[in-house]
């Protein structure tokens, strides 16, 4: 029996807005505006998630810096999936002494994916104890209330109970920026793939109800946001556990009929339920760029076991043949891990043939990182460091022949681009997006360009990038 979502009281968001206005009458006397800093690591999840810790933070009253030393509030959103990622976390967290002996009275809060780590969160307790707020990604809806009880009570306080997650509606979102929009439409993982920590940190699969999703997208395109990005660790079960007969196929073609001038992007792709019908739905629907990211993780079978990916090789480039059928000119990237538990140079090699028979437009290559409570931290893994790194090295050399050559491939091409930004590269004036999620940086344009699409013509690349011009009369 699937688990029904649980959903967090309309009762209790508006609670949690009654703590933003008392936060707000604690902070009235203060002489000057109070300034948070919201530092965040991680994915777009966790980008989408401190739009909403900020949009509370506004309600509360406070502005905004990323100067550390001029914050009185400091949240830092963590992100889990590998060590590294934890390090850099603690190491900063660790220099905030220095700001807080400076600015005695300031709050730094820890939140995110690390916090939800019973081991991370007992090292905060003992070892950091200039953190005051410690709380997981289940906690964030009540934010207001917790910093309201650091406030009030002067005490520390963590709030990182394992639960399997809910949805929280209503929260007040503080968008970073005008043109792009984070949407999540779920939440949480299912997949228990062996390496992962996600499962164990953000809880269960949950997806919203597709009304709630379709009147923010609607107020987003009324708004003039020209890219709507869809969120959630594996939107291709979308609504699975809503009983309601939308699946991820069915809600982007809601989305796609909204009216407007905007793209739709989505993040991220299990191939397991990759469908027919969702490539399909792609390829019908004006809005939907281009472009799926579809992580394979492995090219070998017996790895992809021992992953429970699921799927296997040959079931894999299944899915890419019939994606290209269905669009032809997709642009797809992808995820893999390097080193896993037990892999051996041959069965690595079948990875890098895999790279090869794709031709992926992009790769996101990763080295394995034993994450403590998942099952690949228990297993056997005998290759040495230096192996996986050379390893890790072939791959990344051929990823990047084959980048080159596919960006090579739009040279003299005009390509209808959405200037994004600035480009802050010497030589370069602003920054632009080929519908696949390309970077074009534009050699001359007025920034008031940013934000419209715009015809560009391609005149150079390289593995990472192309530059361009816009076309005349574009
Ligand atoms: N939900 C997404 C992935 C989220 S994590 C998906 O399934 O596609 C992003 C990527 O980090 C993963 O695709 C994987 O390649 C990598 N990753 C996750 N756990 C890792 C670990 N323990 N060590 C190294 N890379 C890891
Ligand atoms: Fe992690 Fe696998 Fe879930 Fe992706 S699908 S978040 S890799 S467990
Ligand atoms: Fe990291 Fe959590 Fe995202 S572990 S990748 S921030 S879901």
């Amino acid at each position: 029996m699937e688990r029904q979502t649980t959903r967090v009281s309309e009762q209790e968001i508006a609670r949690q807005r009654e703590f933003c206005e008392k936060m707000s009458e604690l902070l009235s006397a203060r002489a000057q505006t109070p300034l948070a800093y919201v530092d965040t690591y991680g994915c777009q999840q966790n980008e989408a998630d401190s739009e909403r810790l900020r949009g509370y933070l506004r309600a509360m009253g406070y502005g905004f810096t990323t100067d550390e030393n001029a914050a009185d509030v400091i949240v830092i959103n963590t992100c889990a999936i590998r060590e590294h990622a934890e390090d850099r976390v603690l190491g900063n967290v660790g220099a905030l002494v220095h700001a807080k002996r400076r600015h005695p009275g300031q709050i730094i809060c820890l939140c995110g994916c690390m916090a939800q780590e019973e081991h991370v969160a007992e090292k905060l307790r003992q070892s950091y104890r200039h953190v005051d707020l410690v709380f997981g990604p289940h906690a964030l809806w009540k934010f207001p209330e917790l910093l309201y009880r650091v406030f009030t009570r002067r005490g520390r306080v963590f709030e990182n109970a394992d639960e399997p997650g809910s949805i929280a509606e209503g929260i007040p979102v503080e968008r970073q920026n005008g043109v792009k929009a984070w949407v999540s439409i779920m939440y949480g993982c299912n997949n228990f793939c062996t390496y992962c920590i996600v499962p164990y940190v953000r809880g269960r699969e949950r997806s919203r109800l597709p009304e709630d999703i379709l009147a923010e997208c609607r107020e987003l395109a009324q708004a003039g946001y020209k890219e709507i990005t869809l969120l959630g660790q594996n939107v291709n079960s979308y609504g699975k556990d809503l009983g309601l007969n939308t699946d991820f196929a069915d809600l982007l073609e809601q989305v796609n009929a909204i009216p407007g001038e905007f793209l739709i992007r989505f993040m991220t792709s299990h191939p397991k339920d990759a469908s027919q019908k969702l490539f399909e739905t792609m390829a019908r629907c004006e809005k939907v760029a281009p472009v799926f990211h579809l992580p394979f993780q492995s090219g070998n079978d017996r790895v992809l076991k021992a992953m429970n990916r699921i799927y296997d090789r040959s079931g894999y480039l299944e899915k890419v043949r019939a994606l290209r059928e269905q669009i032809p000119h997709v642009v797809i990237t992808s995820d893999v891990i390097v080193g896993f538990p037990g892999e051996t140079t041959a069965e690595f090699e079948d990875t890098l043939s895999l790279v090869e028979e794709v031709g992926f437009d992009a790769l996101f290559t990763f080295i394995f990182s034993s994450r403590e409570g998942t099952p690949a931290a228990k297993m056997e893994d005998p290759m040495p460091m230096a192996q996986k790194k050379a390893n890790f090295q072939r791959l990344v050399d051929a990823q990047n022949a084959i980048s080159a050559q596919k960006h090579a491939a739009y040279i003299g091409k005009t390509v209808r681009c959405l200037v994004d930004g600035v480009c802050q590269e010497e030589g370069f004036a602003l920054t632009a997006r080929t519908p696949g999620n390309r970077l074009v940086r534009l050699e001359a344009g007025e920034e008031s360009l940013i934000g419209t699409y715009q015809d560009v013509t391609v005149t150079g690349a390289n593995t990472w990038s192309l530059w361009g011009r816009l076309s005349v009369g574009g």
